[in-house]
């Protein structure tokens, strides 16, 4: 008999995070949703990730704690799906937030993962466009937590979606929702007159696209190092 798969969610309570929790569960695998523990809405993640089946865990993102909770969970894969916005950050604060969030909460993850988990594999969701050498703060901290992932020795799925929105986004976003909007309309017109290619690369894609691509391919890659783009991550909706 197979085993049973386990997967840890770390940004479960994100727009992408939610849709992968909900996928894994239905797919039948063991997930724990992390959930900070200081999150205002506890309660409410805990109702909607225990209805799904899914078990949530408030550890604190401190390193001894994550080994430890890692080490008692003997996951199979650790979803890093976090990060900060300049809608939940203030903006002169972003930049730091940066740093901070999108790069060192996925540093202590993946170096507790690497410590006690190191069967795992690391699954983190970076964006289009990441680079070394670029002016823009979000986007060196991206890099280095890409770097941080490669570096880790664990086997890894690195996602570069492009813009991640769709009608059902609850966060106020809204230059997001805008730019979504205005260039899903583009993006369909372009497919229209045959530019197939054009919109698999470059068209928003929403959660339930994206979270199902991601976890259709976190459980079929075979290969140690992994790096996906648009083309890739534009999957048929799951039936889930
Ligand atoms: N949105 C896009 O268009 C886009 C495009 C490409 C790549 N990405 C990247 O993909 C990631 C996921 O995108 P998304 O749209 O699903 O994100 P999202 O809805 O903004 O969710 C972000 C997640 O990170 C957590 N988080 C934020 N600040 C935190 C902190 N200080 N401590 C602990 N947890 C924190 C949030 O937890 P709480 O709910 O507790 O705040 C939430 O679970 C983002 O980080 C983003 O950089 C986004």
């Amino acid at each position: 008999m197979t085993q049973k798969r386990k997967a840890f969610v770390a940004g479960a309570t994100g727009y992408t995070g939610q849709q992968v929790v909900r996928i894994l569960a239905a797919q039948g695998v063991e997930v724990v949703a992390h959930v900070r523990p200081d999150s205002a809405s506890l309660q409410r993640w805990r109702d909607q990730f225990e209805g799904q089946g899914a078990q949530v865990d408030t550890t604190a993102w401190e390193p001894a704690a994550m080994r430890q909770t890692l080490a008692d969970i003997g996951p199979d894969l650790v979803f890093c799906l976090i990060g900060t916005t300049r809608a939940r950050d203030r903006q002169s604060e972003a930049d730091a937030g940066y740093e901070a969030i999108d790069f060192g909460l996925t540093r202590l993850l993946v170096e507790a993962c690497a410590e006690s988990a190191p069967a795992a594999r690391f699954v983190y969701l970076s964006a289009l466009g990441v680079r070394p050498g670029s002016r823009s703060a979000y986007y060196r901290a991206r890099w280095k937590a890409e770097e941080a992932v490669r570096a880790s020795g664990l086997a890894y799925l690195i996602a570069r979606p492009g813009l991640i929105t769709g009608p059902d986004r609850e966060e106020s976003r809204p230059l997001e929702r805008v730019a979504g909007v205005v260039s899903g309309a583009l993006f369909k017109g372009v497919r229209a007159l045959g530019g197939k290619t054009l919109y698999d690369a470059y068209a928003p894609t929403d959660a339930q696209e994206l979270g199902g691509a991601l976890v259709r391919r976190a459980l079929e890659a075979s290969e140690d190092a992994l790096v996906v783009e648009p083309p890739q991550l534009r999957q048929e909706r799951p039936q889930a």
